[in-house]
């Protein structure tokens, strides 16, 4: 494969890690910025993904995505909590036994570690809403009892998350969250890849 083939710039000569050069590496890095900068195009791309699929629900997963980040936002939660409302569920794809996962590994760079334990646990809280009805224990939850979070994470699924499902609220359309999800997505605040800043 020719250089610049795909006519984004330079690329590494070697064919094996042992073989990589600073320069190789410089080229990578100066391509894989470039790629982080279209993070939150590929987000919303895959917000979309959740449209159309109800999934036995009386709206489907766009839907509950958006009125889960307008109720927030309706409710005066920065902006750092509404795109975690918003992408709480994004993970339903392609881990949907692990939805919750999958959505915490992708805000944890960019968010707070409280935000971060939220979203990665809600499922966990959200199943006091309706795990006896599957013959699961509702309880669950109660495992994370004592942990700082245990409230603001009950929380966010009591007024928001379990609140979502209603086919007559007025969501705010996926564009009107845009700019906030730009804004929270682009800088990480944590990553094995970000250099320790030199004071
Ligand atoms: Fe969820
Ligand atoms: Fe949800």
């Amino acid at each position: 494969m020719a250089d610049g083939e795909h006519g984004h710039g330079a690329q590494a000569k070697f064919h094996a890690m042992v073989d990589g050069t600073q320069e190789d590496w410089l080229a990578i890095a100066q391509a894989s910025a470039e790629f982080g900068r279209g993070l939150p195009d590929r987000l919303i791309a895959h917000m979309k993904l959740l449209e159309g699929d109800c999934g036995g629900f009386a709206i489907d997963r766009l839907e509950h995505s958006l009125q889960t980040a307008t109720r927030a936002h309706q409710a005066g939660m920065d902006e750092e909590y509404v795109v975690c409302a918003l992408l709480h569920d994004i993970g339903d794809t392609l881990g949907p036994r692990n939805h919750a996962d999958v959505a915490a590994a992708i805000v944890q760079p960019f968010v707070s570690e409280r935000n971060h334990w939220m979203v990665a646990n809600h499922a966990i809280f959200q199943g006091y809403y309706f795990f006896h009805h599957l013959g699961l224990d509702r309880n669950m939850r109660d495992q994370h009892r004592g942990h700082p979070d245990f409230e603001y994470t009950a929380q966010f699924c009591h007024l928001f998350d379990q609140e979502a499902f209603d086919p007559n609220f007025k969501s705010m359309p996926l564009e009107a969250f845009e700019p906030m999800l730009r804004r929270v997505m682009s800088s990480p605040k944590r990553s094995i890849y970000l250099r320790e800043k030199v004071a």
